[in-house]
């Protein structure tokens, strides 16, 4: 097996001290190359100031080695807080009102890239299987191409792939998808991220789909195909099971007694829904008022992103919402909404899941959400919790037992969440073993090794599969 060499942005540099990032990247892929063993190249998460970032630490981590390099503050502020998170993360999300193009960000992100692409040069060998991820490191694989690399280089896109009409919005939309057709194969979340590419390639007459996941664009031929991102299930499962034990998780259990518990865990970002689900919580408590004094709803925050200026923003319209409806519901012994700005470790995270009655995920927009696939891996069988599940979800193709909710709907969901507190146990074990059983089947490691025989296997017409 050839050896594996992995880049992102953001890594889970392991470090005792720091809590783990969260985010749906790091924890996939390391649990994904913990098993596999690999290199992982990326950045270390500090910046060199003014000077030129020094040489790559090298750190080893059970199989994996840990690549890491500063970056200088301009390419943290073109690369990462301006091209990566003020144009391609809301465009990416729907978000063309966010989206903040300027060609000093567009020219960082290029830069950066290209630096990577000198970084891992030297690493590399022959056999060596390289695997890009997501939007903040698409034009690596031309950078490598035109260094001469010609390894096998496959490129996953954690987040949406919008339609052309909003691709387009884009100023440099074109070298973005020429970037994505210098890769073997590119992956997404969804058949509809997917079609969208395609249909991103066909629109303006830049490339087709030529059949069985085979593309042309810019004289060149690549491979596309949807690979949704699972999470280490059993293990997962293992987690939520030991921590009864866990002290934070037994005085969030002795705080309820019994009374039903609500749970959503984002990352605090816009496209997760936030503001519309407090609206769509306090709704549901207005109209069900048996609940009120009985129902509590804990949502982990950790902040995020916080030096680009719409998140900054979020902080504040988010407390201050939280803050209002306590204000307005909340009695001598009740908050009804318990808000958290800080990270919590995924075992814990697990436990706090299995206490909920419902896990509330709704973003407006989503790669896929893995806190989905967390909270269902984290049940117990014999009473399980009911995930209400924003349809604009990517796991939403998945979790077919779900309460499926339009975000933007408040009533709608508001009914959703009062249909998951009353659900009936039968209802509630038969819609939870549906999505456990696809989760077992459909983990991390499928994921990994899926995308991975795809890349690595000779091409032979007709043989990819869909
Ligand atoms: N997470 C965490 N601690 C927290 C909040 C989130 O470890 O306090 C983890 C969570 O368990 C999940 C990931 O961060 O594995 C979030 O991934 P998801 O796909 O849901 O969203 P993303 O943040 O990638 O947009
Ligand atoms: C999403 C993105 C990841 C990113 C994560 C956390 O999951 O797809 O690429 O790492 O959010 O965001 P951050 O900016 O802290 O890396």
């Amino acid at each position: 097996m050839s050896r594996l060499v992995v880049i992102s942005n953001r890594v889970p540099v392991p470090d005792k001290k720091k809590a783990a990032p969260a985010g749906g990247l790091a924890v996939a892929l390391r649990a994904a190359l913990s098993e596999r063993g690999g290199i992982w190249l990326g950045w270390s998460g500090n910046s060199s100031g003014d000077e030129n970032p020094g040489d790559l630490s090298i750190l080893e981590d059970g199989n994996i080695t840990y690549a890491l390099t500063d970056l200088t503050d301009r390419d943290v502020e073109e690369y990462y807080h301006g091209f990566a998170n003020r144009v391609l993360w809301p465009i990416c999300h729907y978000r063309l009102d966010l989206a903040d193009y300027g060609r000093k960000e567009m020219t960082g992100y290029f830069r950066v890239n290209r630096f990577f692409a000198e970084r891992l040069v030297p690493m590399l060998k022959p056999d060596d299987t390289i695997w890009v991820h997501d939007y903040h490191l698409i034009p690596l694989a031309s950078e490598l191409r035109q260094m001469g690399v010609k390894n096998r280089i496959g490129f996953f896109l954690h987040i949406p792939l919008p339609p052309a009409d909003v691709l387009f919005a884009m100023p440099v939309h074109e070298e973005i998808i020429r970037a994505l057709a210098h890769y073997d194969l590119v992956g997404f979340q969804t058949d509809h991220d997917l079609a969208n590419f395609v249909g991103a390639l066909e629109r303006e007459g830049i490339g087709r789909s030529l059949g069985n996941g085979r593309l042309a664009s810019f004289e060149r031929r690549f491979r596309g195909g949807h690979y949704p991102i699972g999470i280490e299930t059993a293990a997962f499962a293992g987690f939520a099971e030991r921590a009864a034990h866990n002290s934070m998780v037994r005085r969030a259990r002795d705080s309820m007694a019994d009374r039903p518990l609500i749970i959503g865990v984002d990352r605090l970002d816009y496209s997760k829904g936030l503001t519309q689900r407090i609206d769509a919580y306090e709704r549901f408590i207005l109209e069900n008022p048996r609940h009120q004094g009985n129902v509590t709803y804990l949502q982990v925050t950790p902040k995020s992103r916080s030096e680009v200026p719409e998140y900054e923003a979020m902080q504040r319209t988010v407390a201050e919402q939280a803050g209002r409806v306590n204000g307005a519901l909340g009695t001598v012994d009740w908050v009804p909404i318990r808000y958290m700005n800080r990270s919590v470790a995924r075992p814990v995270l697990a436990g706090l899941y299995r206490l909920a009655r419902v896990g509330l995920v709704t973003p407006m927009r989503d790669g896929m959400n893995l806190v989905a696939k967390e909270y269902v891996a984290a049940q117990d069988g014999e009473n399980p919790g009911v995930l209400v599940l924003s349809r604009f979800a990517g796991a939403a193709r998945e979790m077919s037992g779900a309460l499926l909710v339009n975000p933007y709907d408040i009533e709608g969901t508001a009914n959703a969440i009062a249909r998951a507190i009353d659900m009936p146990l039968d209802e509630r074990k038969a819609r939870w073993r549906q999505m456990m059983d696809h989760l077992l089947e459909h983990d991390v490691t499928r994921w990994c090794d899926d995308f991975l025989r795809d890349l690595t296997e000779e091409e032979q017409a007709g043989d990819h599969p869909e």
